[in-house]
């Protein structure tokens, strides 16, 4: 099964991925996360992405493509994947389309989760995230440890993202709206998008998503 969580940012699809591999199996693949490691790395691919991500804006289509088209190529996403932060473009969900057709697969279910702007801004300037598991924090929702230590590997590298300040924020935003909205229109013609309200706190939101899958 493959499905997509959809969203701007902060909507909590990072959040809610953690609930849907729990429950499907099926790894989580966020193109974000792939992208921060890659420049994390220091790789001569991570310092292409370096300009784009510091500003707010897309990276380019083919490079993320590319990046996809490897990770998906992999053994563990064999059965099916769950999409975070992917596609982000009509033509990443062309490419998307394609490449799981090859495999006999289709985009089963797109989850997309609605958040207004302000609720957007508070939840991504309040969030902390830790570098070496992945485990995203919020200061006031669900703190870090007073340690400083991340409570799910230990790790003292629980921090702030350099694109979670609030102009980043609004500039991503402004991206999702131009950019990334249209791709629902696109999942709509397939008839595979559930739209759901992504207020209320993180257990109401999983239970939202739990009942699509029944
Ligand atoms: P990416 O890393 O994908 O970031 P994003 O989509 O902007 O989404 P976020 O990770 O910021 O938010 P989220 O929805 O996962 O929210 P989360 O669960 O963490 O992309 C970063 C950059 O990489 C892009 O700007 C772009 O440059 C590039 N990029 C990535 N993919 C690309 C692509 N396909 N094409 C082109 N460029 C690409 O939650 C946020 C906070 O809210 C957390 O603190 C959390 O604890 C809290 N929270 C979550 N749910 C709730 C709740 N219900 N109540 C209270 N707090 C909550």
């Amino acid at each position: 099964m493959d499905l997509i969580l959809f969203g701007p940012a902060g909507a909590g699809k990072g959040t809610q991925a953690k609930f849907l591999v729990e429950r499907f199996g099926l790894p989580q693949v966020s193109t974000g996360d792939m992208m921060r490691a890659e420049r994390k790395s220091g790789s001569e691919l991570g310092q292409r992405f370096d300009g784009y991500m510091t500003k707010g804006l897309l990276v380019p289509d083919e490079l993320v493509i590319e990046l996809l088209a490897r990770r998906i190529a992999a053994p563990d996403a064999a059965q099916g994947v769950i999409f975070d932060g992917f596609p982000r473009t009509v033509a990443q969900a062309a490419a998307l389309d394609a490449m799981l057709a090859k495999a006999g697969r289709r985009v089963d279910r797109v989850v997309a989760l609605d958040v207004p702007v302000e609720m957007i801004v508070d939840r991504i300037t309040g969030r902390r995230t830790c570098q070496a598991c992945g485990h995203i924090y919020h200061v006031r929702y669900n703190p870090p440890p007073a340690t400083g230590r991340c409570a799910s590997c230990g790790s003292d590298q629980v921090v702030q993202r350099d694109d979670d300040r609030e102009d980043k924020v609004r500039q991503r935003n402004a991206e999702y709206l131009s950019s990334t909205v249209p791709v629902l229109a696109h999942y709509e013609k397939q008839g595979v998008v559930s739209q759901l309200d992504g207020t209320g706190t993180v257990e109401e939101v999983t239970r939202r998503i739990s009942a699509v899958f029944g």
